[in-house]
């Protein structure tokens, strides 16, 4: 296994790292789960990724419940949740210093853990001074529950006011950002963010490498019985799959299939390694429901060295979709 820092942190991730979302409480249960976290585990993945609406929680229990039968040092493996979507009521939402808290603390109850080691905001709320969750995760981090506070989804606008804010008030700034990023989406990594990776130090914890699945070719056939689109409660997933830009999709797959095979290597594999080719992702968050997936993508780390430039070059021809430089605002 390859570790990087996260970011400018001296925080060293797994390249490849595990999360539940999908899965663990809606396909996988306890016993299939300590499995899967096992497998990653034992093959040197050391981040494991979750958040408050995962399964509403219950994605949580079961990653808690299995870390801690398998019984795991706390030193030697990093764990995250993410806060936003908790409950209905107005309180149980959103970025408030309220949530922020309350969230916070059920996380580690769940995780069965005394401190979380990255803590995200799943998305931005435009209800919450970007100051109010700021001093949030700053208490949070003083009082040693979480190490890390980050961000997903957020414009590279508001992570530069969280700093800004964060220096005027000697507060913590984030540290890391947890971005789609995949060869389908590319822009925020590749050009939002771009000034924030010098400036900043920020650190990537890349989502959806296979979009899904879909970069596992899997869908050129139809959509398969077993497969998270067929999940009640992911008809939309099924719908992105089925509408003209999932067509679209569909094509570069089918093309980019063909390529990796003239390389050697199964689609899914080149789409995980030319993630990591960038060298601004800090690791790439696998999904997985099933520990043949899981072993079968974490082999793609040893074939790396056939992603040359040539193949680089190539890839690009196909998807024809890279970001013009870099965005300012
Ligand atoms: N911050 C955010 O907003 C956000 C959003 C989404 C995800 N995430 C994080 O990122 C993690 C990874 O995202 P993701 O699950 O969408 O990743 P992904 O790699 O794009 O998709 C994973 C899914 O694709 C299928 N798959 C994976 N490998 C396969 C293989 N070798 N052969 C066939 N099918 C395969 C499996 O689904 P099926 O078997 O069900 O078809 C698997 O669950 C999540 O667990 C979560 O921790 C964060």
């Amino acid at each position: 296994m390859e570790y990087r820092r996260l970011g400018k942190s001296g925080l060293k991730v797994s390249a490849f790292s595990f999360g539940s979302w999908v899965t663990f409480a809606k396909q996988v249960d306890i016993a299939p789960a300590r499995v899967l976290l096992a497998a990653a585990y034992d093959a040197g993945v050391n981040f494991f990724d979750n958040a408050e609406g995962y399964e509403q929680g219950r994605s949580e229990l079961v990653m808690g419940q299995a870390i801690e039968e398998l019984g795991w040092s706390r030193d030697s493996y990093v764990v995250s949740s993410k806060v936003f979507w908790g409950g209905e009521k107005p309180t149980q939402r959103g970025l408030s210093a309220k949530h922020v808290t309350d969230a916070a603390h059920a996380a580690l109850k769940r995780l069965r853990v005394d401190y979380l080691d990255l803590y995200f905001c799943h998305r931005p709320d435009i209800d919450t001074p970007i100051e109010e969750t700021v001093r949030a995760m700053h208490n949070l981090i003083t009082q040693g529950k979480v190490l890390y506070w980050g961000t997903s989804e957020w414009s590279a606008q508001a992570i530069t006011e969280a700093h800004l804010v964060a220096r005027r008030d000697g507060l913590t700034p984030p540290t890391m950002e947890q971005p789609q990023y995949n060869l389908f989406v590319r822009d925020k990594v590749e050009a939002e963010y771009a000034p924030l990776y010098d400036t900043h130090g920020l650190g990537t914890t890349i989502w959806s490498p296979l979009a899904s699945g879909l970069l596992t070719g899997k869908y050129n056939e139809g959509i398969p019985q077993d497969s998270r689109a067929n999940l009640p409660g992911y008809e939309w997933l099924l719908q992105t799959f089925q509408s003209e830009e999932g067509s679209r999709r569909l094509i570069k797959v089918a093309a980019l299939a063909r390529l990796a095979g003239q390389v050697g290597l199964p689609v899914h594999h080149m789409a995980l390694l030319w993630c990591l080719q960038n060298p601004r992702v800090s690791t790439v968050i696998l999904g997985a429901s099933r520990l043949g997936q899981l072993t079968d993508n974490l082999a793609a780390l040893e074939a790396g060295a056939l992603m040359t430039a040539e193949v680089m070059s190539a890839i690009e021809v196909i998807m024809t979709n890279k970001p013009e430089g870099p965005k300012r605002f």
